[in-house]
């Protein structure tokens, strides 16, 4: 006899979670990488930051930024998830990977 298990994720919560905090300017939100991709783009931050962005968690918490973040907002937050989280990530790739998510996730957004 096969066993079988169906899971059922537990989207409509964290959908509602996000939605409240989402103009507060700190969220913090525990939920397992649900597969989100970064978004392709042509920019070479964008192989950079699969390299080093989404081993720990997935390409969704960069999803949930403000796109309104500027700049410096991007770069704090990489610097962060290298010296809180040693994060392996080269001093010289920090402004390529930087670039890309202003670019795609920030304000620099095209439009
Ligand atoms: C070594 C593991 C690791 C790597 C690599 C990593 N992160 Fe994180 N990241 C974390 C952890 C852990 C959290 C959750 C922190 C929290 O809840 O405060 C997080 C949270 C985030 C958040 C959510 C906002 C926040 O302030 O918590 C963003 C955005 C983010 N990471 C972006 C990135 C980017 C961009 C990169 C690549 C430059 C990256 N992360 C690489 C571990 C990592």
């Amino acid at each position: 006899m096969k066993a079988k298990a169906i899971l059922v994720g537990s989207f409509s919560a964290v959908a509602i979670a996000l939605s409240a905090g989402a103009s507060a300017g700190v969220k913090t939100i525990q939920l397992p990488p649900d597969g989100v991709q970064l978004k392709p783009s042509p920019l070479p931050g964008y192989a950079k930051a699969q390299a080093n962005c989404v081993a720990c968690h997935s390409a969704e918490y960069m999803l949930y930024q403000p796109p309104t973040a500027a700049r410096p907002y991007w770069e704090a937050m990489v610097k962060r998830m290298k010296a809180v989280f040693k994060a392996p990530i080269e001093d010289t790739d920090v402004p390529v990977i930087v670039d890309y998510l202003v670019k795609t996730y920030g304000n620099e957004q095209a439009k």
